[in-house]
């Protein structure tokens, strides 16, 4: 295996979820002032309903805590159904005692996309970093909207998502037609992500599997955006059985 990349292989997508779950209200109990870090996209879904049972049955609090997320799409506010702030209230910020204004997502409408970029950087930094970001992969390896060749010290900035996620982004999960997509996205840099102190990767189905074995076992190279978490010191990916199905053993 390459790197330092921990591999954590569950039976199914729902052991996937209570593992990420017990992470995160762990980290909250452990400290009430954590800086998270959340990701969207249809995988994470189900750790999100289980944090906010965990953190119910545990009386696990959010109200000290503040939140980034790593993206979102340009020209979406926050309204929209398809935005990712819309995504978040829907599947965990409603649900916990997280407080509304300790929530930060990238403003899809921000009329000068440098300035949010510039500023969301600043925020993160201002409060002393995150300390555990979840993460998932797209089939072609990108995290959050860094597609294939984001250079390993990217930050926060606007880009262009390629035809691969367009097209996995309107399977009718989220968007029904491609043409719905925005083109481009506000992201989190893979600079940005690196420097989280605690990273989990969540991965399920076997759509995943080529892009996680060239992610753990491959070269480190920005072709495979999630590669470059190789040299992180502490990351781990949490896959099911089908996602996992590529790794060298
Ligand atoms: C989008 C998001 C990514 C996410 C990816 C995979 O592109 N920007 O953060 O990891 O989708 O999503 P899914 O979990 O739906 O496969």
């Amino acid at each position: 295996m390459a790197g330092n990349i921990k591999v954590v292989v569950c039976k199914d997508a729902d052991e996937v979820a209570r593992k990420c779950a017990g992470m995160f209200v762990e980290q909250v109990r452990n400290k009430p002032t954590s800086v998270l870090g959340f990701a969207t996209g249809s995988t994470p879904e189900k750790s999100y309903a289980q944090i906010a049972k965990l953190a119910k049955a545990e009386k696990v609090s959010f109200a000290k805590v503040t939140s980034f997320n790593l993206d979102e799409y340009w020209g979406l506010d926050g309204d929209h159904d398809q935005s990712y702030r819309y995504f978040m209230n829907e599947q965990l910020f409603k649900h916990i005692d997280i407080r509304p204004w300790n929530t930060n997502v990238l403003n899809g409408k921000a009329r000068f996309p440098e300035i949010e970029c510039r500023a969301y950087e600043e925020k993160i930094v201002s409060v002393g970093g995150v300390d555990l970001w979840v993460l998932g992969i797209g089939n072609n390896g990108h995290i959050a909207f860094n597609e294939p060749g984001s250079p390993v010290d990217s930050r926060t900035r606007l880009v262009s998502l390629t035809q691969s996620t367009i097209d996995a982004n309107s399977d009718g999960r989220f968007f029904k037609v491609a043409a719905e997509v925005p083109r481009c996205a506000l992201s989190t840099g893979i600079g940005t992500i690196r420097d989280a102190r605690k990273l989990v990767l969540l991965a399920t189905g076997a759509k995943k599997a080529d892009a996680i074995a060239k992610a753990v076992d491959g070269a480190f190279t920005p072709d495979v955006p999630a590669s470059l978490l190789q040299d992180h010191p502490d990351c781990t990916f949490i896959l099911d059985q089908e996602a996992a199905s590529k790794l060298k053993k």
